[in-house]
């Protein structure tokens, strides 16, 4: 099966790749894996005090689609607030990368991993909220 142009430009050249500090405070990191062929995708959004994500990184052990789908995620996330992050569906990510359908949980593992990673933020944040309160 082949890779469609934008698969292969994100696999080639994949954007974000890295890690940041988990324990940095600005930092949420989104795990997650596919049932479907045991691969892993991490996804780390850094969090200004606004709210906004000003940047975004990506490790994924994968298939060419996972990595361009979790390319294309830090990409997109870069600019928004949480929940314009979490507004991202893996339909959109499937059609800009125009994923076959055996690949359309590629697209699911990225916008998992989006919501991971606000989680994953939110509740060390609300965490210290809730202690203020
Ligand atoms: Fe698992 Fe492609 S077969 S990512
Ligand atoms: Fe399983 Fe791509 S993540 S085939």
């Amino acid at each position: 099966m082949a890779y469609s142009d934008k698969v292969v430009e994100h696999y080639e050249n994949p954007r974000n790749v890295g890690t940041f500090d988990k324990a940095d405070d600005s930092v949420g990191t989104g795990m997650v894996g596919a049932p479907a062929c045991g691969d892993v995708m991490r996804l780390q959004i850094k969090v200004n005090e606004s709210g906004v994500i000003e940047d975004a990184k990506f490790k994924t052990y994968g298939c060419g689609s996972a990595i361009a789908s979790s390319s294309l995620v830090t990409e997109w996330v870069k600019g928004k607030t949480l929940d314009e992050a979490l507004s991202i569906k893996n339909t959109q990510i499937a059609e800009e990368l125009a994923l076959p359908p055996v690949k359309i949980h590629c697209s699911i593992l990225a916008e998992d991993a989006i919501k991971a990673a606000v989680a994953d933020y939110k509740q060390r944040h609300g965490a210290s909220q809730t202690e203020a309160a």
